[in-house]
């Protein structure tokens, strides 16, 4: 697989496959009783999934010498940043129809919606700044802004663990898987012994 000139098409095409599913389910008249809560859901789920897929390629190199995999990390990256964007439109357009007062009275006194309004602006000029002119113009700057996607995380699982009423073993699954990449990305690494001569 390493090298593979189809992973990484392949896993761009993959990062659609949600939102081709909600398409075909509008159009399908199948979001259930309540379409936008629905939409949004689906599209929260995967903005944090792909926030962690992001996360999980630094300790996937480390762990299996697979250097490729850095490359899906800016894809996975994009498509969490796409699906939390689709996911505030649907807010912001469906839910709340462009009530601006609202809007901006949720944000300010719902923590929940606070902390995912963080999660969504740290993540912003990570997606602004993905190119490789990006990257060569900021230099060293570059590396300091993309460690915002730690804080995007953290709000993002800040977020879903404070919005849900009952059972919040999904968010604390998504912490556990966090803390885990998190960990792992932080371990000191281990010099590799050399290739016998
Ligand atoms: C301004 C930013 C955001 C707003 C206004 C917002 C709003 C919402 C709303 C209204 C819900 C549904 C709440 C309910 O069911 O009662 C929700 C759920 C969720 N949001 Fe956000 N969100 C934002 C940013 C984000 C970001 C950046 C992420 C991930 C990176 C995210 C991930 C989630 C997840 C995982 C859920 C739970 C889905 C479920 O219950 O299945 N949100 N959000």
């Amino acid at each position: 697989m390493r090298g593979a000139r189809w992973v990484h098409p392949l896993f761009v095409a993959t990062t659609g496959l949600p939102a081709l599913a909600l398409v075909v389910a509008a159009l399908r008249d199948d979001l259930g009783a309540n379409p936008i809560e629905t939409v949004t859901h689906v599209t929260g789920e995967w903005a944090l999934r792909f926030l962690l897929v992001c996360l999980a390629a630094t300790p996937i190199r480390r762990l299996t010498g697979w250097h490729d995999v850095v490359r899906l990390r800016r894809s996975a990256g994009l498509a969490s940043f796409a699906y939390a964007s689709a996911h505030l439109a649907t807010w912001v357009g469906l839910d709340h129809f462009f009530a601006w007062a609202d809007i901006v009275e949720d944000v300010f006194e719902r923590p929940w919606v606070t902390v995912g309004s963080v999660a969504w602006l740290g993540m912003l000029p990570l997606a602004i700044t993905s190119t490789r002119r990006w990257i060569r113009r900021l230099g060293r700057r570059w590396i300091l802004l993309h460690r915002l996607v730690y804080v995007s995380a953290g709000c993002a699982i800040l977020h879903y663990l404070w919005l849900v009423k009952a059972d919040s073993t999904a968010p604390l699954v998504h912490g556990a898987i966090l803390a885990l990449l998190l960990a792992l990305r932080w371990a000191p690494q281990r010099r590799r012994a050399p290739a016998p001569s």
